[in-house]
């Protein structure tokens, strides 16, 4: 099997692919970017109908594909059925992609509670667990790659979005503590962080959407980024900077830009 490349001895092949989120966006264009003839992916989604089109996509490119229908809200289930998907093959790459962009609706004041915990079990609670599972695997194993996917909404306290700023931000200090804790077992932690791209998340969103990338252009940026075995992938650059912007301005300052900020969403499909 494939390991993790660590100083730069061996190039990460993966044999097996778990992807979640497969059934849309980013998900999906990762799992087509990695389906080739010798490989077996495992896609996970809610979706059954848009999960089945892109498993049919990746077979027609020569992959063998195993698709698995799960609502990530119940983390439990998740954790059972990736260690039955791991029995039957091992998994070497690991990419955590689904996630859930919500924010303040409208002239509201406060998010709901609700939106609130489904988010910080979506985005933040099952991938930092999915990602515990799959790291307790690959170090038995002696190497993997996972891969988590945070937002450069993880850099800011966004008045508009708590639950999503701060279930990623959640995400991001996991990533980097996990890869930490693995770097001597041959196991590579990425954690990327896009700004906007262009998927039904997005699409939502009704105010400006700068510097917008394709998701099969996210798709690459992260393959290489695997490949690298890059602690954090930030894209477009300029959100680094942002980034490292509100790390140094004084919190007076950054709060009156930061409450400022206005954001719209229109309200999540029913699913
Ligand atoms: N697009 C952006 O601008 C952007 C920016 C920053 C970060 N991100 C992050 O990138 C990741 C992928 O987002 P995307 O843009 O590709 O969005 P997307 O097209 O809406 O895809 C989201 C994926 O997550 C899955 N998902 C959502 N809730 C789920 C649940 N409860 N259980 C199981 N699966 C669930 C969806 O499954 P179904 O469709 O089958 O329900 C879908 O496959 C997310 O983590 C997101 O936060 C996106």
């Amino acid at each position: 099997m494939a390991k993790a490349y660590r100083n730069g001895e061996t190039r990460f092949d993966p044999t097996t692919v778990l992807v979640t989120g497969a059934s849309s966006g980013i998900g999906a264009e990762v799992a087509r970017f990695y389906a080739r003839a010798d490989r077996t992916l495992i896609l996970w989604g809610r979706d059954a109908q848009r999960l089945e089109q892109v498993a049919r996509d990746c077979r027609a490119l020569g992959a063998g594909v195993r698709t698995q229908v799960l609502d990530l809200r119940d983390g439990g289930a998740a954790i059972a059925a990736f260690r039955a998907d791991d029995d039957r093959h091992p998994v070497d790459l690991l990419v955590l992609a689904a996630g859930l962009g919500d924010m303040r609706q409208g002239t509201a004041r406060t998010e709901h509670a609700e939106t609130v915990l489904e988010l910080g079990l979506v985005n933040y609670a099952t991938p930092s667990a999915l990602a515990t599972a799959g790291a307790e695997r690959m170090v038995a194993r002696g190497g993997g790659h996972i891969v988590l996917l945070g937002s450069v909404a993880a850099f800011h306290a966004l008045p508009f979005a708590p639950a999503y700023s701060g279930s990623k931000a959640g995400l991001m200090r996991f990533a980097e503590a996990l890869r930490n804790g693995l770097s001597e077992y041959g196991v590579g932690v990425t954690l990327v962080s896009p700004g906007f791209v262009d998927t039904p998340m997005s699409r939502r969103v009704s105010s400006a959407k700068p510097f917008l990338q394709t998701a099969p252009a996210a798709a690459r940026l992260i393959a290489r980024s695997i490949e690298e075995n890059r602690a954090h992938l930030v894209f477009p650059r300029l959100f680094s900077m942002l980034r490292l912007l509100d790390i140094v301005m004084p919190r007076p300052i950054r709060d009156v830009i930061l409450r400022r900020l206005k954001a719209d969403q229109a309200p999540r499909p029913a699913s």
